[in-house]
């Protein structure tokens, strides 16, 4: 890890330069100062950078007090001496209800997150949001890298959704989803898609991206409105709890994303 020493308030300060292109590379997991703080102790984010500035945290060994100084989790950090611990990472499924959004808090409509009576929510976020009227599956983590592995389109992560259209859908949709739509506003193709007709006016759509309201847009392009949309799939994750539950996920749920990259 790169360090580039200066002097503040008297105390040498360390600030860690490793770029995040060079730790997606190295899979590294790195971390804000004042996360790993907040993470690892009780103290709320402004106590956290409080402490920091009052150069009462080390990174091995050195007084860091800037708190947007990029940690790893194998760093020895210690607050007044006390060598601290993050905690692990949390990775969690949700099967969403209607009318409720992806955020972290209450905007028009309540936030998913107040169905979970877990400590510490506010650290959570959900890695591929789904709109207000869509329900179905959404993974919810702390761990940014993770989310990451998940959204980023080369690693052709699958979701799979559920799609009620307004009227009969047609055969030759098949081949048009697969040749790649063109989306409103965009100059790149959407990727070829997989689309399965169920019945008359119901679709089980593939898609490898997670564009702004992409299903509901593909669906545009070819002259139909989407009027319900379900989420089953993310990856080998499928939905398996009832509507408006949440389960932990298993180790290996966790780690069938890295293994797509
Ligand atoms: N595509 C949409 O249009 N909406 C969603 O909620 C998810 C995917």
């Amino acid at each position: 890890m790169l360090a580039s020493p200066e002097l503040a308030e008297g105390r040498r300060c360390v600030h860690f330069a490793l770029t995040p292109s060079v730790a997606v590379e190295l899979n590294e997991r790195l971390m804000r100062l004042d996360k790993f703080v907040c993470k690892s102790t009780e103290y709320t984010k402004a106590e956290a950078v409080q402490l920091i500035h009052a150069g009462q945290l080390t990174v091995n060994g050195t007084a860091i007090m800037n708190e947007a100084a990029q940690v790893h989790e194998n760093n020895t950090i210690t607050l007044n001496g006390e060598c601290l611990q993050a905690r692990e990472f949390r990775y969690l499924l949700m099967h969403k209800s209607l009318g409720t959004i992806c955020s972290n808090v209450d905007e028009g409509y309540p936030s998913l997150f107040n169905s979970l009576q877990i400590e510490k929510v506010s650290e959570l976020h959900v890695a591929g949001r789904l709109d207000v009227d869509t329900t179905g599956l959404v993974l919810i983590t702390d761990d940014g890298r993770w989310t990451f592995d998940i959204i980023r389109p080369l690693n052709n992560c699958q979701k799979v959704y559920r799609v009620g259209l307004s009227r009969e859908l047609s055969e030759d949709l098949i081949e048009q989803f697969k040749k790649g739509l063109h989306l409103h506003g965009e100059s790149q193709l959407a990727r070829a898609a997989e689309l399965q007709i169920l019945a008359p006016k119901e679709a089980r759509l593939t898609i490898t991206e997670g564009r702004f309201h992409q299903v509901k847009r593909m669906f545009v392009a070819v002259g139909y409105r989407v009027v319900s949309l379900h989420r089953e799939q993310i990856g080998e994750i499928a939905l398996d709890v009832p509507l408006g539950e949440w389960r932990y996920l298993t180790n290996d749920e966790v780690q069938s994303f890295a293994a797509v990259i």
